[in-house]
């Protein structure tokens, strides 16, 4: 009997590794072959589960249009709907869907729930965001990087205005992986998880990235490449919205800020935006912003992903 390759999970843009390169490059011919409206049908026959405990616009079309593209099918499961809302098991609900469906794509309140269900599922888990990373928004972030920069990261300076979140996480180690630098700017109680920074200092060891890290916005955006923002209140954290207004109050992305970046740099945000706060309308409508192409880019991205657990 021929043995199974092992499954490859993506609960963080540090499990594609070395491979992201390749992921890249075929996400940009997918982007490509769809403007030509050629299709491909590599996910023939396949079927993915979709499994949201909180709201999506983006994440959860990116799947369900680029399953339908590549000829296979998504299932969308509402936690709500499903009986884990009413105390199945992670580990049950996992091992029954894996009989299923050919993977599972997961947004999760909680990573360490994001871990159960790849722990106990038999077929590939992807993490669509949880509190802990959101690998899938980055991988798209780093095709709308790549476009404007013509394939190249190295020489490059990001700048992160914001908070130390998941989404910043994921950009962390994304940055560190591909060789390109990163200035973070968060407030003192809302910097990344040290042990994320941590194993973004290793990538970048290997990359030659460099990561600097301060609390002053402007010191961040002097002369920067690109500028990226994302909500100072993230799903789940609601209770602490008054808190955070206050802590972020000085790091909205304006066209002040954005003024101190380099007179080519563009803005990222993934959105959904809280227009006012952490960025201004004039900022994210403006000729700078590169947000609807970084939003467009999670469809290619997203086949690529598919592909390459799945192919
Ligand atoms: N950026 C992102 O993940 O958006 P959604 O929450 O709409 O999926
Ligand atoms: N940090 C945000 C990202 C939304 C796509 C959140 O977790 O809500």
């Amino acid at each position: 009997m021929p043995t199974r390759a092992p499954k490859r999970d993506l609960l963080s843009i540090a499990d594609l590794e070395t491979d992201l390169p390749r992921v890249l490059r075929n996400a940009a011919r997918l982007k490509a072959e769809r403007r030509r409206r050629r299709g491909r049908s590599s996910l023939r026959g396949k079927t993915i589960a979709l499994i949201f405990e909180k709201p999506s616009t983006r994440t959860r079309t990116s799947f369900e249009v680029a399953a339908t593209d590549l000829g296979g099918h998504a299932v969308y499961l509402s936690s709500r709907d499903l009986q884990l809302g009413r105390g199945e098991t992670i580990g049950d609900t996992a091992r029954v869907l894996s009989r299923f469906v050919d993977a599972i794509v997961y947004r999760a309140f909680r990573h360490a729930d994001e871990v159960e269900l790849a722990r106990t599922a038999t077929v590939p888990v992807i993490n669509a965001l949880d509190d802990r990373e959101h690998p899938c928004e980055i991988v798209g972030d780093l095709l709308t990087m790549s476009e404007r920069w013509k394939g190249k990261f190295r020489g490059r300076t990001l700048a992160w205005v914001g908070d130390g979140n998941n989404v910043h996480h994921s950009l962390l180690l994304g940055a560190a992986l591909v060789g390109l630098d990163l200035t973070s700017a968060t407030p003192a109680a809302y910097r990344p998880d040290p042990s994320i920074v941590a194993q973004a200092k290793r990538f970048a060891e290997r990359s030659g990235a460099t990561l600097r890290f301060t609390e002053d916005p402007r010191e961040a955006a002097r002369n920067a490449d690109a500028i990226y923002t994302d909500v100072w209140v993230s799903m789940g954290e609601e209770a602490e919205k008054e808190a955070r207004e206050r802590a972020f109050a000085g790091f909205q992305v304006n066209a002040a800020l954005v003024e101190l970046a380099r007179p080519d740099a563009f803005v990222l945000h993934d959105l959904p935006a809280h227009r006012g706060q952490e960025i201004t309308d004039e900022v994210l409508d403006g000729p700078r912003s590169a947000a609807w192409d970084q939003a467009e880019n999670r469809l290619h991205s997203t086949k690529a992903i598919l592909e390459e657990l799945l192919g």
